[in-house]
């Protein structure tokens, strides 16, 4: 691996010119720059992308990386006698953004010498990229989705494509959001070691690689890094070929590596367009405003709810397939469960087989400072509808990958389809699906259930500051929080001192909210990490409360359940189902994340007699002893075999 130390040395000293001769000839480049990414990139900007400050600093450190990294490119090739005729930012059309600035023979010398000392390049513009990105102010930003796969995750990622390397001359690939190329970078690795190993010749490698890698980004310093990555990794072929009289550039100019947002003309791609065999990709995460889009037509069939541009690069990728094709995507896993994504998991189900479905449990710490769990999955566009196992991993942190663990299973064990829903259970135990089809077979949706009402509290206390109070005088009516809400326990006023300010509600403004004035049950939002393997924490809103209070607010951090009077006499039942192992251990297997939807507690099985049953062991006045025997009764109802008790008790252990 490149030295890491001299290459930031080399790119602090390179930003350091860069700044210092900006005011002199970099203004008229960033001039350009910046109009033509404003248009570009407009529709999806965010945390201040476009603020002329920060694009300038951002402009400046991409000159200083991209200059670093093609110099040492081109060092490299004459020490090993490769033909460099051009310079890079030169040959290619949007190098003309960052050719304003050259070189001093000094900085050039350095590269050169470090080449000498380091000859292994090939992370070398990995390693620039992330450098740049962690010590020069102006990258510091994820404003565009932007952060970059990790290589084990990228190799596993392709190794679940099926993509064979020999089809380079007959199948196009694409990453349709292709950042600085880590994904790519993997293929033509693959297609280069296929070469080595003479199962392709050199010249049908470098037309394949020419006319079939696809990768569009709306950044010119992600084609062009991309372009010197992909360059990088294939200089191999170029020595074995010994086609040293034309200029590397010439041989691999990898045209089809584009300043291109393919989400604007998604038509030109898609359906009787579709040309991709194979569509990899690591979408930007990220919120957008529907009428900012500059194209909506073709997504309204997926879009519930406020879009999120991973949701809409992958239905491009499945419409941009060949039938027979694969799109194999690394996404975060609200895809799972979130109401948002429905509509496109029905799509999905539509269009694809699942292949294979690669979890990482671990929020933080796997993908840079991204705090999101994410999943890769990879899809066959079939036009039949048999359904081929689905292979199933799961990984803390990505870097256990080669010696996963891995389940096949049928895909109709993997997805929960019913009456227009469509959800996606992912566990790495073959026992957790037993457990799974077990409880369903006897069960209905809660949201099924006549007579119950599945709601979000919906107060925002910040967007109602005037009207808190910390005691009740005059017209007031208490707001509950989740910090009122424990396993079986409601605590009002709640202990946190930081909620002391807002127990309650001033009335007289003519709230948009509901007050509400029946019993509920009221759950947590979010799950606390401390509370491992839990994810549901729900208690009985008490009587007693009811009668000081007959009118409260809620706020959008808990979600409530409300019962008629039909089916009040569940109220007890149904807290206990909710807080009990089993149904914990069936939400962890549908959703990643801490949260936890309305929507998505709709959709946990529910038997109505088992909430009869539960009602009597609600009465035990100790918490554990309750807690215990309500778990007994459940484990027995369902009839689990000790294996898979023991399984259950594993996953969500008992309260301490
Ligand atoms: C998560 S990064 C991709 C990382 C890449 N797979 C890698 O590991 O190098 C997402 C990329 O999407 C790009 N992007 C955002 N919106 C886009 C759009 N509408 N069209 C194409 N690319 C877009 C960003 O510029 C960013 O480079």
């Amino acid at each position: 691996m490149a030295n890491i130390d001299s290459l930031s040395n080399l790119l602090t000293g390179i930003a350091y010119d860069v700044s210092a001769t900006y005011a002199q000839k970099g203004i008229d480049a960033f001039n350009q720059y910046y109009s033509n990414l404003g248009i570009i990139a407009k529709p999806y900007i965010r945390n201040g992308f476009l603020d002329e400050e920060k694009s300038k600093e951002r402009f400046m450190a991409e000159t200083a990386m991209l200059h670093l990294a093609s110099t040492l490119i081109e060092k490299w090739c004459v020490l090993h006698e490769i033909s460099v005729t051009h310079n890079f930012l030169d040959f290619h059309d949007l190098g003309s953004y960052f050719g304003w600035y050259k070189l001093p023979n000094n900085l050039t010398l350095e590269i050169a010498l470090w080449v000498q000392t380091n000859p292994d390049i090939q992370d070398a513009p990995q390693i620039i990229s992330l450098l740049a990105e962690n010590s020069l102010v102006g990258l510091r930003r994820r404003s565009l989705g932007e952060f970059y796969t990790p290589t084990q995750i990228a190799e596993h990622l392709y190794s679940l494509t099926g993509f064979n390397p020999i089809n380079i001359c007959s199948q196009k690939i694409v990453d349709p959001a292709c950042g600085s190329g880590n994904l790519l970078r993997v293929v033509v690795s693959d297609v280069v070691k296929s070469v080595l190993n003479g199962r392709i010749d050199p010249t049908t490698a470098i037309a394949g690689l020419n006319n079939n890698i696809y990768g569009y980004d709306i950044q010119p310093v992600a084609v062009l890094m991309t372009k010197l990555q992909l360059l990088l990794v294939s200089l191999p072929i170029l020595e074995k070929s010994h086609v040293n009289s034309k200029s590397i550039y010439e041989f691999l100019p990898f045209d089809n590596i584009k300043l291109i947002d393919p989400l604007s003309n998604p038509k030109d791609y898609w359906d009787i367009f579709a040309q991709f065999d194979l569509v990899i990709g690591n979408p930007p995460y990220l919120k957008v405003i529907k009428d900012k889009l500059p194209s909506k037509e073709g997504f309204e069939d997926i879009f519930f709810g406020q879009p999120n541009l991973y949701q809409m690069f992958l239905w491009w990728a499945i419409r941009a397939t060949r039938s027979n094709g694969n799109i194999t995507f690394l996404i975060p896993q609200s895809i799972r469960s979130g109401q948002y994504f429905r509509k496109l998991r029905i799509g999905i189900s539509k269009a694809c087989q699942i292949k294979a479905i690669t979890c990482f449990t671990d929020q933080e710490g796997v993908f840079d400072t991204v705090k999101q769990q994410m999943m890769i999955i990879s899809l066959h566009k079939a036009n039949d509808q048999t359904q081929p196992d689905v292979i199933i991993r799961k990984s803390s942190n990505g870097d256990n990958l080669g010696c996963l663990k891995e389940i096949r299973l049928h895909q109709n064990q993997v997805l929960l389809e019913s009456t227009g829903e469509s959800l996606w259970y992912i566990s790495d135990s073959e026992l957790d699906y037993e457990i799974l089809s077990g409880v369903y077979n006897y069960s209905k949706l809660l949201k099924n259930i006549e007579g119950i009402a599945i709601l979000n509290g919906g107060f925002v206390w910040n967007q109602n500051k005037p009207i808190l109070r910390r005691v009740s005088e005059g017209n007031t009516v208490p707001l509950i929080s989740a910090g009122s809400i424990g396993v079986h326990q409601f605590t009002f006023p709640p202990k946190d001192e930081r909620l002391q300010k807002r127990l309650f509600v001033e009335r007289e403004y003519g709230l948009s909210e509901p007050g509400y004035s029946t019993r509920s049950i009221l759950i947590k939002r979010t799950t606390p990490k401390k509370l491992q393997g839990r994810r549901i924490i729900a208690c009985e809103l008490p009587t007693t409360f009811l009668e000081i209070y007959p009118v409260y607010f809620c706020e959008n951090h808990v979600n409530l359940i409300i019962l008629t009077n039909e089916t009040e006499h569940y109220l007890a039942g149904l807290t206990a189902w909710l807080n009990s192992k089993l149904a914990n251990f069936i939400f962890g297997m549908m959703n990643g994340s801490s949260h936890l939807s309305k929507y998505e507690l709709g959709l946990l099985p529910v038997s109505e007699d088992l909430l009869d049953k539960l009602e009597t062991m609600t009465q035990i006045n100790d918490r554990q002893k309750m807690m215990s025997k309500v778990d007994e009764l459940i484990l027995a109802f369902y009839n689990l075999s000790p294996q898979q008790i023991e399984r259950v008790n594993h996953i969500v252990p008992s309260l301490a």
